[in-house]
Parts: structure tokens; sequence; C-alpha cells
């Protein structure tokens, strides 16, 4: 097994000997082997993993066949949970359930509320950025997977921020950007938001830029991001597209190639993440995640 060169003595340093660690990106992502969530609740455990996500930004833990009260259980050591938002599958409950088919086992129609949600979640994006407390991470379970595509990609926001060139970073380190939830699903099909989520969900203000993370700094982007407060609409767009043209979408990535039962947490204030089409026939997918909700907004006003 591949150990990580650059950071062994740091994770040797947190007495994790019985489990075995494989890096996965270039730029981010630690697979963590021989590891039992329901085993685990101890303070001392947690913190270690939370340190590990911290630096990596994407943890995958494989083979945790669990219940959804497992999930939540782990999860919750971690901090409080988001309630599911209306209008997704899971409303009202700590599990988001993304799904392809209905309760009977049918794949759905293609314009089906929940193929087209499945369909926005290919678009970069970080959960929950929408919220004026955006969450923290979130942690996805695979319990049916296709046998081709479907997988998980996840962008490190802390490589893009750091390829940016030094006037651009100053240019933008203390701007402000409107995300809104309405923006991006639009796209996807305008009908896609309803009344009750539009009402429910006001776009909100984030930091373009964040800075809490000791590992350094990232930008905070993404699907629901809509314009940079205070700049006419042209200039917004030409501000971020030129920050996109730095974003190296193949060295910052790293893709997941689902295996049933795998579980991932990801750090939302450090990698934008999308699924990738599922290839060929389309086949059942179902995951299920839980969001661990953020303890502070990005910028001070609230
Ligand atoms: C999510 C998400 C992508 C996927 O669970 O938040 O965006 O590949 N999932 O299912
Ligand atoms: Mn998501």
């Amino acid at each position: 097994r591949e150990i990580i060169a650059h950071s062994i003595e740091m994770i040797n340093s947190l007495g994790f000997e019985s489990f075995t660690f494989k890096k996965l990106g270039d730029a981010i992502g630690l697979e963590i082997n021989d590891l039992d969530v329901t085993k685990i609740s101890d303070k001392e455990t947690i913190n270690k993993i939370s340190d590990l996500l911290s630096e990596f930004s994407v943890v995958v833990i494989r083979n945790q066949n669990i219940t959804d009260d497992d999930h939540i259980k782990f999860s919750e050591n971690f901090g409080t949970l988001e309630l599911t938002k209306v209008g997704t599958d899971g409303s009202g409950s700590k599990l988001i359930i993304l799904r392809n088919f209905d309760e009977n086992g049918n794949i759905v129609s293609p314009t089906d509320r929940q193929r087209l949600n499945n369909l926005a979640n290919q678009e970069w994006h970080s959960d929950s950025s929408f919220k004026k407390i955006p969450s923290k991470m979130s942690i996805l379970s695979a319990k049916m997977i296709p046998s081709l595509g479907g997988n998980t990609e996840f962008l490190s926001m802390r490589a893009s921020y750091n390829a940016l060139p030094q006037e651009l970073k100053l240019k933008i380190d203390d701007k402000i950007c409107w995300h809104d939830y309405s923006h991006g699903r639009s796209k996807i099909d305008p009908n896609l938001v309803t009344p009750e989520e539009k009402q429910a969900l006001p776009p909100v203000k984030q930091k373009l830029v964040l800075s809490d993370n000791k590992h350094g700094k990232s930008l905070y982007l993404g699907a629901h991001c809509r314009n940079v407060d205070g700049m006419s609409e042209n200039d917004s767009n030409a501000l971020l597209a030129e920050i996109n043209s730095y974003i190296d979408t193949e060295k910052f990535i790293y893709s997941h190639v689902w295996e049933p039962f795998d579980l991932i947490m990801w750090d939302n204030r450090a990698v934008l993440h999308r699924a990738t089409p599922i290839k060929g026939k389309i086949e059942k997918r179902l995951m299920v995640r839980t969001t661990v909700a953020g303890q502070t907004s990005t910028i001070n006003e609230y």
C-alpha cells in the first residue's frame, strides 16, 4: 500500500497505528482502511479524522455496510446535522436520498424531478452554499451503484486558489458573492425550482475566499454562486471567468469510482464536487447523504 510520503509523520503522530492510509488524488483525497465507523465515537479518534479531513479535504472509508442510523450516529460526532430542505427526497429528516428510481424500483423518466436533481448534481457545487451558514462537511454512503459512470469528482479549491496569480488573489481576497439555489437549478430546467423552494431559500452572501482552514485559503464558488456583490453583471461574469481559467480540472481533481458501501466524507469549504453521468444503459443508483452543519457563516454580517 502506498503511504503518503509528505505527511506520514503527521499521520504517525496521530497514533493511528491500526489503520492504513492511501493517498488518492494529487491535491486531495485520503483513503482510510481497516476502520469501522460503527465502532468509533471517542473524541480522540473523531478529532483525528477531522484533522485528516481538514488536511486532505476528501476522506474515503471503504467497506462500511451501515444502516441509516449508523450513518447518522457517525455523522453526529462531527456536529449538528442539517435537516433536508423542502423539495428533496428525505425532506425534514437528517438524510438526503439520491436515487434514480421510484418506490417500485423502476427507473424514473429523464424529466422526473429526481433525475433532474441528479442532473443538477453534475454541476460543480458545494452543498448548502445557498444557506447563510453553509455546511461544513457531507458524508455520502453508496448503496447501489451502476456498472459504469456515476462517479463523484472532487475539485480542490485550495489548489485552485493557490494557482491564481498574486494580483488576482489580492483583488478577490475580500470579495463577497451571492449564492442562490434557484440560480443553478433554473439553468437545468426552469421549472425545477418550486415557488416553495424559492421562498424557503432566498439568496445569501458568502466570502469568495475562505481563510479559516489552517492548511490554506480556498475559493468558495460552485453552481449556486450567482454573482460578485457590488459589480455589474458583465464585470462579475468576467471576474468569475478569469478565476475559473486558472483552475486546472485535471490536476486538482480526485475522481472517485465507487465500490458498494464506500463512505466518503468531504469538506464543503475546501472542495467542489459533482456526479458524473451514468454510462451506457441506465442502472439503479442509490446514495444516502448526511450533511454536517457549519458553525459559522463565511462573512461577519449575519
Ligand atoms: C451529494 C452529491 C454527487 C453524487 O451527495 O451532495 O452531490 O455523485 N452527490 O451523487
Ligand atoms: Mn452535493
